[in-house]
């Protein structure tokens, strides 16, 4: 996908996880993959008015939407394992109103819920304008 594909894309994620509360999406990808970008562009959708900015030193950042309608975004990349996970703001998982996503899911390896929408970005050689996406 180019970039705004990949904006469009987020953004129909968005709209459809704001019908279908509660929602957890795990972004996986290396480092410049589109996670951060992806996450934007998801907020966009789900109706986020706020920027959504890159939560690498906050681990968590949260926006409001329509209603009671939360986005968390989690950035997992500093957190070592899931024994880590244990009182940092893991409880958001069972906001009724929440759409959950999640950078760097490899880190909380089985506290990921089995139903999350599990999707991956990754570099396309030779090609810096455009990530292949899987979901
Ligand atoms: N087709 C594309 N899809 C997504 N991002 C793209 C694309 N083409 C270029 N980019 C650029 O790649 C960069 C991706 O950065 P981003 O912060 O979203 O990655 P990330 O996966 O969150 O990285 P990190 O692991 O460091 O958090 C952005 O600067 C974005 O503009
Ligand atoms: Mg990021």
């Amino acid at each position: 996908m180019t970039l705004d594909e990949l904006e469009a894309f987020g953004a129909a994620i968005g709209r459809a996880a704001a019908a279908s509360l509660p929602c957890v999406i795990t972004l996986g990808g290396d480092l410049g993959a589109g996670k951060t970008t992806l996450t934007r562009a998801i907020g966009r959708g789900f109706g986020v008015v706020e920027s959504v900015t890159s939560p690498t030193f906050a681990l968590a950042h949260e926006y409001h939407a329509a209603g009671t309608a939360t986005l968390f975004h989690l950035d997992l990349y500093r957190i070592n394992g899931p024994h880590e996970l244990a009182n940092i703001g893991w409880d958001v998982l069972d906001d009724a109103n929440g759409l959950v996503v999640i950078e760097w899911p490899d880190r909380a390896g089985h506290l990921i819920p089995a139903d999350a929408l599990a999707i991956t970005l990754a570099h396309v050689d030779g090609d810096e304008t455009r990530r292949r996406v899987v979901w």
